[in-house]
């Protein structure tokens, strides 16, 4: 007789008393339907990962992402705006309901229920059932997120000031400037300078490097104004006008 034998010794429930080996489920009652994951399934998995990878490649080289000029903590006047999967977030924040003094209405609590009820949605609703149509609370979060979603983006798009946007960004060549010309002093001393920067590269007026104009169109402008830049600015004389007027029209010039 050996001596405990057919006794168990259970010292940590946790551990079971008879140990199965790790055995993979058997799935013969669906023939045809597995295949093995290594490699067929994962040869798979990886062909459609290609597909998308190249197709994203192909569609960044055919479409250059646009650029904006230099970021320029300095400048207050800049806009920023999210990437077009975050505007109904920012469209959000637009409404009075939503911004100012309920900006943590609009920042956390609107889009934490909403999050919070994608969470919470496989708890709340716990029916076996899988068509959409018999899960009305599943259903209905998700066409109210997806309606929500649309609708604010829609509202991003179709009022947003896209016209500043393109103009703020913009990238300005920088051109030479010959600061030592003549012109550059009067176009310093007339104040120009304070619109159109000091190296003509815009600030509160477009940047005047290459504008195309003729000395003429400009010495025109100058007097007269144009748009929103008033007219009168130019107080100097007509030889003075005559030197500006050409300086801006090829600012390298010696
Ligand atoms: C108060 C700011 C301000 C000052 C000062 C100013 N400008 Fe302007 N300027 C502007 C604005 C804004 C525009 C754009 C006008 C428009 O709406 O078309 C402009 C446009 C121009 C243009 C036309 C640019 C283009 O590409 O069409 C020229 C040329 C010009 N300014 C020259 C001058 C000269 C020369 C002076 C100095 C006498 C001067 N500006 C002073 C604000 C200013």
């Amino acid at each position: 007789m050996h001596r405990g034998k057919g006794m168990k010794f259970v010292g940590d429930s946790r551990v079971p008393a008879n140990r199965k080996p790790n055995i993979p489920k058997d799935y013969s009652e669906f023939p045809g339907k597995t295949e093995a994951f290594w490699p067929n399934f994962l040869l798979k998995e990886w062909l459609v990962g290609a597909v998308f990878l190249i197709g994203y490649l192909s569609l960044t080289v055919a479409h250059e992402p646009p650029l904006e000029k230099i970021a320029d903590p300095t400048d207050a006047g800049y806009i920023p705006l999210p990437d077009w999967y975050f505007l109904f977030l920012y469209q959000l924040l637009k409404y009075d309901f939503a911004s100012g003094p309920y900006n943590v209405i609009g920042a956390f609590v609107i889009p934490g229920i909403a999050f919070g009820a994608l969470l919470l949605a496989p708890f709340i609703d716990r029916g076996p059932a899988r068509r959409p149509g018999k899960r009305p609370l599943a259903t209905g979060f998700m066409l109210l997120g997806v309606a929500a979603t649309i609708f604010l983006t829609w509202e991003s798009v179709a009022y947003h000031d896209w016209e500043t946007q393109r103009s703020q960004g913009e990238i300005v060549a920088e051109v030479e400037v010959n600061t030592e010309a003549e012109g550059y002093a009067i176009y310093e001393q007339q104040g120009c300078i304070n619109c159109h920067g000091e190296n003509l590269e815009g600030g509160a007026g477009p940047a005047l490097g290459d504008t195309g104009l003729s000395p003429e169109e400009i010495a025109e402008i100058a007097v007269n104004g144009q748009g929103q830049m008033p007219a009168g600015l130019f107080e100097g004389t007509d030889e003075e006008l005559q030197q500006l007027a050409e300086f801006i029209s090829d600012p390298a010039a010696e």
